[in-house]
């Protein structure tokens, strides 16, 4: 399986002060040093950073990052793209530097998502400290979380991240119209969620990050803050029905939605059956306002 895992994602915001704060109060990642562009950098385990923002005039994903094991991973996958007429390039030494990554390689996906695949992560052993009490997030090697994003055509979508890099049918939802696949790339459920074009949401702009925490209590306390701080709340409490994930969203200041949760389902690739659901929820996780700007 060629991709281990979503490493990290790089972002462009025009509103970084609020993010920090979203990020250091509500979520409770690690603030690191800022970048010389004035990028912000944030910690959630023992890798460089997760997740960075760039000051910039508009919202936007810079970069997708996907973790591929060695180095000839990456030269068959760099080759199985050439192959399949996708455009790559190999990023400058200063680039890989600024993601904290010894090789990288850039590339579309067949939307446009900009996906960058590389391969041995910088870790800082210095320690990781949450900016909030948190216990700890479930990362190491399951990866930054979950990306969820629709697509124009989402089955053509779910096959190029399957046929090209590696990921897993994990099962499918399907309701009110809306029809979303499942994919993982290592024990996580899911890292990637492929939706239609359904309930008004816009294809090009992600739906929801996925970021799991250790303690179930730290869900409860962060649902907390957020309604002290009329941080808008996207879905109560709830839990899902494929992954059974425990987790409310909330709005972030690029319009998108972070799903903060604990407790997701991991996959055993030898007893694991793809399953159909017909609703995302067990409970809750009412919609409260749109994720989309
Ligand atoms: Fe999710």
């Amino acid at each position: 399986m060629p991709v281990t895992q979503v490493g990290y994602l790089a972002l462009r915001t025009a509103h970084l002060d609020e993010w920090c704060t979203l990020l250091l109060d509500v979520v409770g990642a690690q603030l690191r040093d800022e970048g010389e562009d004035g990028t912000l950098y944030f910690r959630f385990d023992d890798r460089h950073h997760r997740l960075s923002l760039r000051p910039a005039d508009e919202e936007g994903v810079d970069a997708m990052g996907f973790e591929v094991a060695t180095a000839a991973e990456l030269e068959a996958l760099s080759a199985r793209l050439a192959a399949g007429g996708v455009a790559v390039t190999e990023a400058a030494p200063e680039d890989c530097a600024l993601r904290g990554v010894d090789r990288m390689i850039r590339f579309a996906d067949p939307d446009g998502w900009p996906l960058e695949v590389y391969v041995h992560s910088l870790i800082d052993e210095s320690g990781f400290h949450a900016a909030r009490g948190v216990k700890g997030f479930n990362m190491g090697r399951l990866g930054l979380g979950h990306l969820v994003w629709c697509c124009p055509n989402v089955h053509a979508s779910a096959k190029f991240y399957q046929d090209v890099l590696g990921f897993k049918l994990s099962d499918y939802i399907r309701w009110d119209g809306a029809d979303a696949t499942f994919l993982h790339c290592n024990p996580r459920h899911h890292s990637l969620a492929l939706m239609n074009e359904c309930f008004g949401m816009k294809s090009g702009v992600l739906h929801h990050i996925m970021i799991e925490v250790a303690d179930l209590d730290d869900v409860g306390r962060a649902y907390d803050i957020v309604q002290q701080r009329k941080v808008p709340l996207v879905m109560t409490l709830g839990r899902h029905s494929n992954d059974h994930m425990t987790s409310f969203y909330f709005k972030t200041p690029s319009g998108f939605a972070i799903e903060y949760g604990w407790g997701g389902l991991l996959i055993d690739d030898e007893t694991w059956d793809v399953k159909s659901y017909g609703s995302p929820k067990i409970w809750g996780h009412d919609l409260v306002t749109e994720a989309q700007p």
